[in-house]
């Protein structure tokens, strides 16, 4: 049950108050005795009902708690909370990120038809071709071997250096279309300000073959910055102050530090305020990608993702991926107490897909306040989390299926595998289609009894273990099949869950596109550094911080 929380500013009309929220409230009750196993007994058209087709992408919201009633009191609370608007207010440019006073315009970046998309009367789309045309040439250059390090050889490894927005989407996407990889390079990825990080990454690079792509929006991430300058240290150790301008690119909307970094602005790929750092892999943060994959590629992922963006503009709600996707959300978020959500793609590929969307989704609707300040009354963004099948299957399901918390879960898995070694791709998939098919139907106590039955066990032995094999089921998943995990079908697939956090975040009223919660960290942290340095024990802080922070300097010191 959603947990009522006290005011601390008077809010406009509140969600829970609305005619939506209430009739979803009662709906759900209605439905409480009502098993999605009976569903589908008294429905053979289930699937075919609750399912949507965007080309190579099948979505099946079959096995979820709903009825077509409840798919449209879940559309009555979108079109209360203006879903469709608010939509809109993105895609024309308007300055939905309000605490920043920007727009939020990833989808001009991808805007394939090229129509105008205008921010303070002035059409983004010419400057974002004229980026786009500069990777081209670069990534051109450097996969043809006509870019060279300071030496004369070719750049054989490429150490993108970010974090957050400008590390995971870039990562996750260069692991997902790994097999589209150029022959000679290979891409890297360093976003831990932890030295380790960047050591394991340089130990056997070339300095004459490796060029470093230096990805932040503001430039003056702390973490980015301090790897950079090692990874500048250890280049010029090695080549010299010369060789910098060979060996170094800069992603970033900040040309003033680019320069001040002493990275040549011929060399600097820019992007702007209106792309949000965890909606930022479309921009040049791209590159590293376009780079490992090739530039066409690149745009195949660009059109796949503008396909799924034109899908979200006009197709009806009711018949919206995303919207559908984020609606399911919130019934279980916000109607059924779901605080988590699990995604778990059938895809070794796809290994990084949940961490990417662990940052897109609890970075833009971890928030406890709306629009207008008051804080919420209702639960917002759940905690995200996965792994790849099969190996979440033997980790953390168990808990999905027999533990006492509800956490909806999304599969994903393509049809074709990009190794089709012997039988492993029907094995895979036999489990994609089993862990769904078991997580909604469950087994019943007499099913139960009749397994430990037929295994011969005694009257006693069943007694004592009936209770530890019966699963209650219910248990709500969408599936998500594609045809295989290729640019395009990858770019639909970010775009949807992209979508998804948008929608979600229109409806319980907050600003998905800030993200103050990292600051606080970063201000302190900031206090603390010099105070590392100093000899003296610390008593400024709390005692467990100055406890710490003084252990801290006895074990380094002793
Ligand atoms: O974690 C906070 C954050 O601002 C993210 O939103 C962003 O993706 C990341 O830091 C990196 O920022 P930048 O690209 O400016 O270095």
């Amino acid at each position: 049950m959603p947990r009522a929380r006290k005011s601390a500013a008077p809010s406009a009309a509140s969600l829970t108050d609305s005619p939506a929220w209430a009739a979803l409230a009662a709906h759900r009750d209605a439905l409480a005795g009502t098993t999605m196993r009976e569903m589908f007994a008294a429905d053979p058209d289930r699937h075919a009902r609750f399912s949507l087709r965007l080309g190579e992408v099948l979505l099946d919201y079959s096995k979820n708690r709903i009825t077509e009633e409840t798919v449209r009191l879940l559309l009555d609370l979108a079109a209360e909370t203006g879903v469709e608007a608010k939509r809109d207010a993105m895609f024309t440019g308007q300055a939905i990120n309000t605490t920043e006073g920007r727009a939020v315009l990833h989808v001009a970046l991808r805007n394939r038809s090229n129509r105008a998309i205008l921010v303070d009367g002035a059409d983004v789309m010419p400057e974002v071709n004229r980026v786009l045309d500069q990777m081209r040439d670069f990534c051109a250059a450097v996969r043809d071997g006509t870019w060279t390090g300071a030496t004369g050889k070719p750049v054989t490894d490429v150490v993108n250096i970010g974090i957050g927005g400008s590390d995971l989407g870039p990562v996750m996407v260069a692991e997902a279309l790994k097999p589209y990889w150029h022959d000679r390079i290979r891409p890297h990825f360093v976003s831990n300000v932890d030295g380790t990080h960047m050591a394991e990454t340089l130990r056997g690079l070339n300095p004459e073959t490796t060029l470093f792509l230096v990805a932040s929006k503001t430039f003056t991430t702390q973490e980015t910055l301090t790897n950079a300058h090692t990874a500048r240290r250890w280049l010029t150790a090695a080549l010299g102050e010369g060789a910098v301008a060979q060996h170094f690119a800069a992603l970033s909307t900040n040309a003033a530090a680019v320069e001040a970094f002493g990275i040549d602005t011929a060399n600097m790929f820019a992007f702007w305020d209106w792309v949000g750092g965890r909606y930022s892999l479309w921009s040049a943060i791209g590159l590293p990608v376009a780079i490992t994959i090739g530039f066409d590629r690149f745009v195949d992922l660009l059109d796949g993702a503008h396909a799924m963006d034109e899908h979200f503009r006009t197709a009806p709600l009711g018949e919206n991926m995303p919207v559908i996707l984020a609606l399911l959300g919130v019934w279980y978020t916000n109607f059924h107490g779901a605080a988590a959500h699990a995604l778990l793609p059938y895809d070794q590929y796809l290994h990084r897909f949940a961490a990417h969307f662990q940052q897109v989704d609890m970075e833009s609707n971890g928030k406890r306040v709306t629009l207008d300040g008051a804080s919420v009354t209702y639960d917002t963004g759940p905690v995200i989390f996965g792994e790849p099948g099969t190996n979440g299957q033997h980790s953390f399901y168990q808990l999905i299926h027999q533990g006492t918390r509800l956490i909806p879960c999304d599969f994903i898995a393509p049809a074709v595998s990009h190794n089709p070694m012997g039988d492993h791709h029907p094995i895979l998939l036999s489990n994609f289609f089993a862990q769904t098919e078991a997580l909604m139907k469950g087994k019943t106590e007499d099913e139960a009894r009749a397994e430990l039955e037929a295994s011969g066990k005694s009257a006693d032995e069943i007694a004592a273990l009936l209770p530890h094999k019966v699963f209650p089921g219910d248990r709500p998943t969408n599936s998500i099949l594609v045809k295989r995990i290729d640019p395009r079908v990858l770019g639909k697939l970010v775009a949807l869950y992209e979508h998804k956090v948008f929608v979600q975040g229109a409806v319980w009223g907050v600003n998905s596109f800030d993200q103050w919660g990292v600051e606080l960290g970063k201000q302190l942290a900031k206090a603390i550094l010099p105070e590392l340095a100093g000899d003296g024990p610390v008593s400024g802080h709390d005692a467990s911080t100055n406890g710490l922070i003084n252990a801290y300097k006895e074990m380094r010191d002793s």
